[in-house]
């Protein structure tokens, strides 16, 4: 897609069957341990978005073959450990890519230098870097832990980290850099995060202890391990199916089904919220797919209730928080979203861009540090205004929610920079057209 800009109108109902694109944690995680494992990896339904294919060339680049045998069919030859890049390596948006890649690069006696995009060197690695300079490897960066950054790994020790924040990602970096540390690696998580990894180490042969803690959880990753090479299913994104499901709730007349989305506990939480709030949605056809259960999921149009969203939530729901605030404008009443301080360092700062995107769209909405409120349009029997251009960044969540907030709006929604939609949903237009929505190309107001 290559236009400047797009522009969602109020149409028709959204009426349909769609899949959604494959996970992008676990289509990174399928590549990133194919690269690390000895043998063949098959991997079916990846994401092709951006973020991922950066990925992919990055695992060549370690040294492993990767080579796509057709669509979301892609095939991985791990050599059981990386070799030193040729160049730098260019993560593209992808905060997930580098922080695991830097994990996984730690555990190897070599230099590495990674890049990315402008949002991407403007995040914050220090989080990563934190653990894995304790369990001894080192780097030269930018001010704040910024990339570009050259890691140079090899001889690591055992360590047993407590996550400071809810992350999967940093979690994941630590488990991955286990895997080649004298005595392997315990992550120690108060709240419970996402579990693609554990459990696909799993699928690659690894022995994984995991100890429930109350809502946390004691991850034991034993050292000296071997990975093999597997077969990989990768499920749908709950993440992107949230933009359809969403839509249909809040477009009259509306029915949309998303098959074979990623029904993991640790990713649902959007789904109690909307549940909470009212929502139509049924689940049908609950099935394993790969160690993961997935399901075709149904949402209705609905007259949604405003919630409170409690701060233990935000783990498993936390990219999903500005297309729930897009669900929350259409409701009557307030809903308030707390404990979402992590939503700052995504690829924006999600609380200020949505607040301000909801503002220009006519929507009440009160930012705090760690928490917002949006003031639900249905509260006095007003309507959603839109007629706004939004600033998304370059952040595809945000472009995404602003579209869907149009196709129910008074007045038309136009984000800019809608081509970086493709790092994580790169058929996301062609999907939502297919189901009826009106989104083209932005005429300049
Ligand atoms: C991800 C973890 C989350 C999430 C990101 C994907 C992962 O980030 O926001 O989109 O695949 O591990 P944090 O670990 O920073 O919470």
């Amino acid at each position: 897609m290559s236009a400047a800009q797009l522009t969602a109108r109020r149409a028709g109902p959204l009426r349909g069957v769609v899949r959604a694109p494959g996970d992008k944690s676990i289509s990174h995680r399928a590549l990133i341990l194919g690269a690390l494992a000895t043998g063949v990896t098959e991997i079916e339904g990846l994401l092709e978005g951006e973020d991922v294919r950066r990925t992919a060339a990055a695992m060549a680049a370690f040294g492993a073959g990767v080579e796509r045998l057709g669509e979301g069919r892609w095939r991985v030859e791990g050599r059981g450990g990386f070799a030193e890049p040729a160049d730098v390596v260019d993560c593209g948006n992808a905060g997930t890519g580098v922080r695991l890649i830097m994990g996984a690069a730690a555990g190897f006696a070599m230099s590495a230098t990674f890049t990315g995009d402008a949002s991407l060197r403007g995040r914050p690695m220090n989080r990563v870097l934190k653990p894995l300079g304790r369990m001894g490897a080192t780097w030269i960066c930018r001010e704040g832990g910024r990339l570009p950054l050259t890691l140079k790994g090899g001889g690591l020790k055992h360590i047993a980290y407590t996550l400071p924040e809810p992350s999967a990602q940093v979690k994941s970096a630590v488990l991955l850099a286990g895997l080649h540390a004298d005595g392997g690696a315990e992550v120690i998580e108060p709240e419970a995060t996402r579990d693609h990894t554990e459990r696909m180490l799993r699928g690659f042969g690894a022995e994984v202890e995991v100890l429930e803690l109350g809502a946390g959880r004691h991850i034991v990753l034993p050292g000296g391990q071997t990975l093999r090479g597997t077969k990989i299913h990768v499920p749908g994104d709950p993440s992107s199916a949230a933009f359809p499901l969403v839509a249909a709730l809040i477009t009259p007349g509306s029915e949309v089904t998303v098959q074979g989305m990623l029904l993991n506990p640790s990713r649902i939480g959007l789904l109690d919220t909307l549940g909470e709030m009212g929502a139509d949605l049924s689940v049908t056809n609950v099935r394993d797919e790969g160690g993961e259960t997935v399901a075709d999921v149904t949402a209705r149009h609905s007259e949604l209730e405003g919630v409170e969203t409690p701060p233990e939530r935000a783990p498993s729901m936390i990219d999903e928080y500005p297309i729930l605030a897009v669900a929350a404008a259409f409701a009557s009443g307030k809903t308030t979203m707390r404990g979402i301080g992590e939503m700052r360092v995504k690829e924006s700062d999600r609380i200020a861009l949505m607040a301000a995107g909801l503002a220009a769209c006519g929507i009440g909405v009160e930012e705090e540090p760690e928490a917002m409120t949006v003031i639900g349009a249905k509260r006095g029997n007003h309507l959603v205004a839109g007629g706004a251009g939004v600033v998304t960044h370059g952040d595809h969540r945000i472009a995404m929610s602003h579209l869907v907030l149009g196709l129910a709006a008074e007045a038309p929604v136009r984000v800019d920079e809608p081509g970086m939609i493709a790092t994580s949903f790169p058929g996301f237009v062609d999907l939502m057209r297919g189901l009826g929505a009106d989104i083209g190309e932005a005429v300049e107001a």
